[in-house]
């Protein structure tokens, strides 16, 4: 049988060339179209020497493809992905321009009218783990945001369980390539090396996005939710580590609380590939390079509070990682193909 072809649009950028990394070894699809605007024409191979075997040019414009990966920035992504599903192609799209379900969001956080708002409410949430069935039958994907797939991970089975007040506080630490391959001086290696710095306190692009998903996951008043990023000093990951306060008598104290949290959290992701709870706090480093989204529940028992803790990889299971998961289910492949490889450590 023909493999699927699949195209990459802005190959050059940190997330696209990831993309290119994982679908080369996918066993069902063949990589027939990568684009960059500034690398047109140019070999893939060239301008990312790690990729050598993969024997493509960048073009300017997408070629033929059964499905396309959008790595644009948001505004110009939307823009790509419009024609090409009129044109009957399956689109996943890495950047934000359809994860928001409210049209009225786009101006406020990202400073854009959305060009097509009934499109928001046909494009499926792409986080397989909550909407797997939906994921299966869509033609638009909105691949969540790096910070939003670890900060909803760690909290939904507290959410969808009800042991946690609506007042959460999410602290997320990422590495630098989730601010992109693009040059800005606040991401020189002597700005950012031997530093840590809290940033976007006005509000992060993030949060409406993190918001609208926990508020899905529980009936009753809207979850109000403080979410402060971190930028550190490494190249891939994100910890998150969020707390909210137990629900009066939902959780044992002691250590037979924490052992109906940890019941809850392997319940709630029995039978996951890519969401494996842990017994003891992970590092970004058990994820690096691969899918998984390591979850660490846990209780402060003075305090009676939950206090979950997530790592993940930023381009992998928060971008082009999860965007190959929800392919697989949209073209009815095993939801694992392409995406066994281990994490590197150390
Ligand atoms: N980095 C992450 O961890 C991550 C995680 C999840 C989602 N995302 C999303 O994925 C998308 C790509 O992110 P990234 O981190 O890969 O970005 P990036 O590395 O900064 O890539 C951006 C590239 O986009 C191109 N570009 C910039 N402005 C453009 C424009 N107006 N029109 C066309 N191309 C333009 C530039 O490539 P040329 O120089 O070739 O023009 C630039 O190198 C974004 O929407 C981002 O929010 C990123």
């Amino acid at each position: 049988m023909s493999k699927t072809k699949a195209g990459i649009i802005n190959v050059t950028g940190y997330a696209g060339v990831e993309l290119a990394r994982l679908l080369y070894r996918h066993p069902e699809v063949e990589i027939t179209s990568v684009t960059g605007r500034s690398a047109a024409g140019q070999k893939l191979a060239a301008v990312f020497p790690h990729l050598a075997d993969i024997d493509l040019t960048i073009t300017a414009e997408l070629g033929e493809v059964d499905v396309a990966f959008s790595a644009l920035p948001h505004k110009e992504s939307a823009k790509e992905c419009i024609p090409l599903l009129k044109q009957g192609i399956k689109v996943v799209d890495i950047s934000a321009d359809f994860r928001l379900k409210d049209a009225a969001d786009y101006p406020k956080w990202y400073g854009f009218t959305h060009p097509a708002p009934e499109l928001l409410k046909e494009a499926v949430f792409g986080l397989p783990e909550l909407y797997r069935s939906q994921i299966a039958a869509a033609r638009l994907i909105a691949n969540p945001g790096c910070y939003p797939t670890g900060a909803i991970l760690a909290l939904a089975p507290a959410l969808k369980a009800g042991i946690i007040e609506p007042d959460i506080i999410i602290d997320s630490k990422s590495g630098v390539s989730g601010a992109g391959r693009t040059l800005s001086l606040g991401t020189h290696y002597s700005e950012v090396n031997e530093d840590v710095s809290a940033y976007s306190l006005e509000g992060h692009r993030h949060l409406p996005e993190i918001s609208q998903e926990l508020a899905l996951l529980r009936p009753g008043p809207t979850p109000s939710v403080t979410f402060v990023p971190h930028l550190i000093p490494m190249t891939r990951g994100i910890l998150t580590t969020a707390y909210a306060r137990l629900s009066p008598g939902t959780i044992a104290s002691g250590e037979k609380g924490q052992a109906e949290l940890t019941g809850i959290y392997r319940d709630f992701y029995k039978g996951e590939s890519f969401v494996k709870v842990a017994a003891a706090s992970p590092h970004t480093k058990h994820t690096w390079g691969n899918n998984l989204c390591i979850v660490y529940p846990s209780l402060d028992i003075r305090q009676n509070r939950l206090i979950a803790i997530s790592a993940i990889d930023n381009l992998v299971k928060g971008a082009a990682g999860q965007a190959i998961q929800n392919m697989n289910l949209m073209c009815g492949f095993p939801e694992t193909t392409g995406l066994e490889g281990l994490a590197v450590y150390p």
